[in-house]
């Protein structure tokens, strides 16, 4: 199934958190499962591993297997990370697995990020608002290539939650947006297509749940696996905000 097959002659003990909350007789254990490590193994395949021949009711989401879809977050060993992007050599032979907190659990190691996602964006509304009738038989103007890198590099995000999940903030508090939401809304403020102007960004995100409820506490930055410089866009907005005298809520 995979390239390389070759052993390494390391056992790997993987203790994975099970449960499913939809089974009313299931709680929450860890359960141990042994595999033979191979040479370039990832956690990916270390699971895939487990679920063909071990245990076939393993649950954990991929899509990408590259580090580009998002959905193998996971705690490793108590850190958020991805599975797909974390080889074995660097960790183990002991292993310990669970789900990111913070989401909701769909069972095992996979968690709802989607959901927890697709809410954040609507209060922070991370979508371009055009002023007047949409043209669609317009060309788009040319945006200056320094300021497309700009708005690409924050578009890096791949919405895994390892930040929020990394985040105590984010533990304490289900309704604060967490480095993702304020990435994504500054992502959108440098748009030149977008007519809000700031007054109405920093509406969005100068409250206890957005930048006013980050206490600094850096594990976001520390976590996420694009390397994305969040403690930079927070400090941003709120700089921005204190030079503009601008404290949310007066929409
Ligand atoms: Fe993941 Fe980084 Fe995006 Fe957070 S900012 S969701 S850690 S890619
Ligand atoms: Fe959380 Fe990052 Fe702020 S870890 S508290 S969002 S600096
Ligand atoms: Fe897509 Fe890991 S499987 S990021």
């Amino acid at each position: 199934m995979y390239e390389d097959t070759s052993l390494t002659g390391r056992r790997l003990r993987l203790r994975i958190l099970r449960h499913n909350p939809q089974d009313p007789g299931s709680s929450p254990r860890f359960e141990t499962f042994e595999l033979d490590e191979t040479d370039g193994m990832t956690l990916f395949i270390a699971l895939n591993e487990v679920r063909a021949t071990l245990d076939a009711s393993l649950q954990f989401d991929f899509v990408c297997r590259a580090g580009i879809c998002g959905s193998c977050g996971m705690l490793i060993d108590g850190r958020p990370g991805l599975a797909c992007r974390t080889l074995t050599r660097d960790i183990g032979p002991e292993i310990t697995l669970a789900p990111l907190p913070v989401f909701e659990l769909i069972g095992d190691l996979s968690v709802d990020t989607g959901k927890w996602m697709r809410a954040m964006a609507e209060r922070l509304e991370t979508w371009v608002h055009a002023a007047g009738e949409p043209a669609l038989d317009r060309l788009e103007a040319r945006m200056d290539p320094d300021l497309a890198e700009q708005i690409y590099e924050l578009d890096r995000c791949i919405e895994c939650g390892c930040c929020v999940a990394g985040c105590g903030t984010a533990r304490m508090r289900p309704d604060f947006v967490g480095a993702v939401g304020v990435n994504k809304l500054a992502r959108f403020r440098l748009d030149p297509r977008d007519t809000r102007d700031d007054a109405a960004y920093y509406d969005l995100v100068g409250t206890e749940e957005g930048v006013f409820g980050c206490m600094t506490l850096l594990g976001c930055e520390d976590v996420c696996p694009k390397g994305l410089s969040l403690a930079a866009q927070l400090a941003f907005v709120r700089r921005r905000m204190a030079l503009q005298g601008l404290r949310g809520g007066s929409r």
